[in-house]
């Protein structure tokens, strides 16, 4: 048993006061691997914002908990190396069982997830009550969520979302103690957001998805007022990604993100934390891609790594700095 205070990762709820008052998002990066890390973690340094490293049941099964673990303990010190303290939260994403957040906080996670959205509403209150109870103990925040985004979450596929119900929010939040809220307002995993169908055109033809549903949002703050909401599935899905990866080879089809404009819109609300994997993705992929093209008789994996690497710190950089509003904020 380790307590994330000995590794020297903080919890969120200092990070989400902040966040709060200063009307930005702190960004949750997830990683699986150490270039994801080194990349977050130096353009978190250099662009001098809070951060939460995420780890998902899938990031778990590829690499390890444990190993995911020392990984986050070697970004505090490596950050300090960088020259500059950052505020570093090691947070379990989508955690789905009381046994898997127990065993992240056992460990020092300083964050969990309870993701019981999938459940009744009773059952999920019950759930995320009794994670609360056992992180708490430990120092530990945790969030939970209300309503289905659509679209697949691990192994579990909603074909609609299922918006968050703002009258359930007060009763959810006081029963079970979370310290934030993961919200349905129309976004969803992955890289295929929305069905071009579903889509507008601008005057140059590029497509404009429908907006989130920012009603529901500010419904939920009045009832709410001053809480922590979340936003996960927000990845923009950069068009210059998905353009390179499909010129040297891949297929990507009808890959639709969230417009920039409204993840900044959602920032300076009560939204203070961002989830964002997919375009991790999507930036490294693009960028291996493009190294195999060009160099065809490299095989060191640190001459596409690297560069991988780079691709991705200069968009975590953009986002923190034009997007979130985190930068300048640690
Ligand atoms: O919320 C989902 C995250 O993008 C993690 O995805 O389970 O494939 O690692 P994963
Ligand atoms: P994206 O798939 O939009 O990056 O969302 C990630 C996420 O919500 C992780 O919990
Ligand atoms: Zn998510």
């Amino acid at each position: 048993m380790v307590s994330y205070k000995e590794l020297g990762l903080v919890n969120t709820k200092e990070m989400f006061q902040k966040a709060m008052e200063g009307k930005y998002a702190v960004p949750a990066y997830n990683f699986n691997n150490l270039e994801q890390m080194q990349a977050i973690v130096s353009a978190c340094v250099e662009t001098k914002s809070p951060v939460i490293l995420q780890v998902s049941s899938g990031a778990r099964k590829y690499a390890n908990q444990t190993l995911l673990r020392y990984l986050a303990q070697g970004a505090v010190e490596y950050a300090k190396e960088l020259g500059y303290e950052i505020p570093i939260v090691l947070h379990l994403d989508h955690g789905d069982t009381f046994e898997l957040c127990k065993s992240c906080i056992d460990m020092g996670f300083s964050s969990v997830m309870i993701d019981g959205s999938h459940h009744s509403y009773e059952e999920n209150v019950a759930l995320t009550k009794k994670v609360v109870e056992y992180a708490h103990a430990h120092g530990v925040t945790v969030e939970g969520e209300l309503g289905v985004l659509a679209g697949i979450e691990d192994d579990v596929v909603a074909e609609h979302h299922v918006y968050t119900q703002p009258e359930e929010v007060v009763d959810f939040v006081t029963r079970t103690g979370v310290d934030s809220l993961a919200i349905s307002i129309g976004t969803s995993h992955g890289a295929n957001k929305f069905k071009p169908e579903q889509c507008t055109r601008d005057e140059n033809g590029v497509l404009i998805p429908p907006p989130l549903r920012f009603d529901i949002l500010e419904e939920i703050e009045k009832q709410i007022p001053g809480f922590p909401i979340v936003l996960h599935g927000a990845s923009s899905v950069p068009q210059e990604y998905v353009d390179t990866i499909n010129k040297y080879g891949g297929a990507l089809k009808d890959s639709i993100g969230i417009p920039e404009s409204q993840l900044r819109k959602a920032a300076q609300s009560a939204v203070c934390k961002i989830n964002i994997d997919s375009d991790g993705r999507l930036a490294m992929t693009a960028s291996v891609r493009k190294t195999f093209h060009d160099q065809p008789a490299e095989f060191d994996p640190r001459k596409y790594l690297g560069p991988a690497r780079d691709e991705l710190k200069k968009m975590y950089m953009h986002k923190n700095k034009e997007v979130l509003g985190s930068a300048g904020k640690a």
